[in-house]
């Protein structure tokens, strides 16, 4: 046990988690690339948030640490580099922008449902900690950060 008053527990790290870096590294960098369990992933902090998703675009295998961070119809939303396919990192939404029935003139933004994998990002003692999530739910980007996908022969 560590020291501390008796009713105070130490903050605890299972083994799930694995350490990306610290909140100082964040601070400065705003996203960081990881290998966490073999699975390329990339750590994003923006406005004070952390959000942690599979770093290869559902879409082709973009890399999302090159993207750009925009807010869409009130959620942040990485833009791939490659298509410009949007992304919402709070829940790894597909987003796109269509008509809105209601008005023909205007546009609005829809859903294509959960297409990136977002990944449980903790933080204890100063260190950011990411954990998987559940694979035995299939997502569109999980082909990308498998070893079937090769980047060399993939349509940019
Ligand atoms: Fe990301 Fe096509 S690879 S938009």
């Amino acid at each position: 046990m560590g020291q501390g008053h008796a009713n105070s527990k130490p903050e605890e790290v299972d083994e799930s988690m694995v350490l990306v870096g610290s909140e100082e590294d964040f601070k400065k960098s705003k996203r960081i690339k990881a290998t966490v369990n073999d699975r390329e992933v990339v750590i994003f902090y923006h406005e004070g948030k952390y959000h942690a998703l599979d770093l290869r675009c559902y879409h082709s295998g973009g890399p999302l640490h090159l993207g750009e961070i925009e807010d869409c119809n009130g959620q942040t939303c990485i833009i791939c580099p490659w298509h410009k396919y949007t992304i919402a990192l709070g829940t790894g939404e597909g987003l796109y922008q269509g008509k809105d029935p209601e008005n023909p003139t205007a546009k609005k933004w829809y859903s294509k449902g959960v297409k990136q994998r977002v990944h449980k990002v903790t933080i204890r003692n100063g260190g950011v900690y990411v954990t998987l999530s559940d694979t035995s739910i299939r997502y569109d980007s999980d082909y990308y950060a498998s070893e079937k996908f090769d980047e060399k022969t993939c349509v940019k």
